[in-house]
């Protein structure tokens, strides 16, 4: 697989922040499949292992949401997200991808369509991990009182600078 956001980068690749974090060691071995359940535990893993190494490297951008690639292999890609108070995405699939996020710190609000076309919109606190499938296509808001943090996981990796969402 080429990707040509990154051209030059070895994989599997580990920013800094977290290359160094023992707790990690293996949880991004190669696999045949990341399930929408692999990805949740993977972001767990990221925000519960290494949330010190996670907070210290967060940024805020009242202009722009900010963001940071944390890993990425063949397979899978993680990233780190911030949200500050009201800042949010538009309504956006993944590009045929499946994804799960962990929330750090704060809330965020995700709204989404199911299967049978119902209208969902659920509040994710902090601790709290979901995952879906390519089909996917929602809205994510920190319509909380903090600013929010949270670590995204997307399988396949996309081509494309995602990480926004
Ligand atoms: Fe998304």
């Amino acid at each position: 697989m080429t990707l040509s956001l990154d051209r030059g980068v070895e994989l599997p690749y580990a920013h800094p922040a977290v290359a160094s974090a023992r707790a990690l060691a293996g949880v991004l071995a190669p696999r045949q499949h990341w399930s929408e359940r692999d990805l949740a535990r993977l972001t767990r893993r990221f925000a519960t292992r290494a949330a010190e190494q996670l907070y210290l490297a967060a940024r805020f951008d009242a202009r722009d949401r900010w963001h940071l690639r944390l890993a990425l292999t063949e397979e899978v890609e993680v990233w780190l997200l911030t949200w500050t108070r009201g800042q949010g995405t538009g309504s956006h699939d993944h590009g045929g991808a499946s994804g799960a996020y962990t929330v750090l710190h704060g809330a965020l609000t995700e709204t989404w369509t199911d299967r049978r076309g119902r209208r969902k919109r659920t509040i994710r606190a902090a601790g709290s991990s979901t995952s879906y499938g390519p089909d996917r296509v929602h809205t994510v808001q920190n319509c909380g009182t903090l600013e929010a943090i949270s670590v995204h996981a997307y399988s396949p990796p996309r081509p494309t600078a995602p990480g926004l969402t």
